[in-house]
């Protein structure tokens, strides 16, 4: 796993495609034209991680149909812009978004995240300028949890969340399988707000 790089770049130094910019990544609301990147670092992740639970990959109308739903709820869908990687050329270098935990009206206030940088890009600070981009815009929707489901050994994950305030409240064996083995999940949440809801 590669681990945050504790070099700064040279101010004077031009940049390059393989050198982060310095006001680089930006944080922004994704759009069709960032499908191509998202894809890339979703279908890497099913391929090769235990971060999430599918090994089917899926094609580009897949993801434009989650991004349009997500919108459509007004949800957001967050994208990190870099200089690019060898995996994702294109610049979008994470993502994260989030939606309902669960269906039923009195879940309204608490949703489900999921944050995915490149596997080139990891370590350098990426997800989490998603992370705290991603909280901010669910405090300004006026909810009161947020929940992520992490693989339990995913250490680079929990040590994120961690760092951004999530505190683990639960942890569930074998409730999954992938590559062969057993997955054990652990729930993360944060406290947005302490207000009561006001309907
Ligand atoms: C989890 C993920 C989003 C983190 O993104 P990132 O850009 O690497 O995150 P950051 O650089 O902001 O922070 C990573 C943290 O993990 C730590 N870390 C990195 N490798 C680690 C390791 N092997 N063991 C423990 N901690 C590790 C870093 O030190 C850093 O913590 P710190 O800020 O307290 O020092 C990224 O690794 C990823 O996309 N992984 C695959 C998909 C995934 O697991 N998504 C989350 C699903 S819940």
């Amino acid at each position: 796993m590669v681990q945050r790089s504790k070099t700064t770049s040279v101010p004077t130094a031009a940049p390059t495609a393989d050198r982060p910019q310095p006001d680089m990544p930006t944080i922004r609301d994704a759009t069709p034209a960032d499908l191509n990147g998202i894809l890339a670092i979703y279908n890497h992740a099913v391929a090769h991680t235990t971060a999430i639970w599918n090994e089917t990959l899926v094609d580009l109308p897949n993801r434009a149909k989650w991004l349009a739903d997500r919108q459509a709820l007004g949800y957001p869908v967050l994208v990190a812009i870099g200089p690019g990687t060898a995996l994702v050329p294109a610049g979008v270098v994470g993502y994260a978004s989030f939606g309902d935990w669960r269906a039923f009206d009195g879940y309204r206030y608490t949703v489900e995240h999921s944050v995915y940088v490149s596997a080139d890009a990891r370590g350098q600070g990426v997800g989490g300028k998603l992370m705290a981009a991603l909280v901010e815009r669910a405090r300004s929707l006026g909810k009161h949890v947020m929940v992520g489901a992490v693989e339990a050994g995913n250490a680079p994950s929990l040590a994120l969340h961690r760092r951004l305030g999530f505190v683990q409240t639960g942890l569930m064996p074998q409730v999954g399988t992938k590559f062969g083995r057993w997955l054990d999940l652990a729930f993360v949440q944060l406290q947005l707000n302490e207000a009561l809801p006001l309907r």
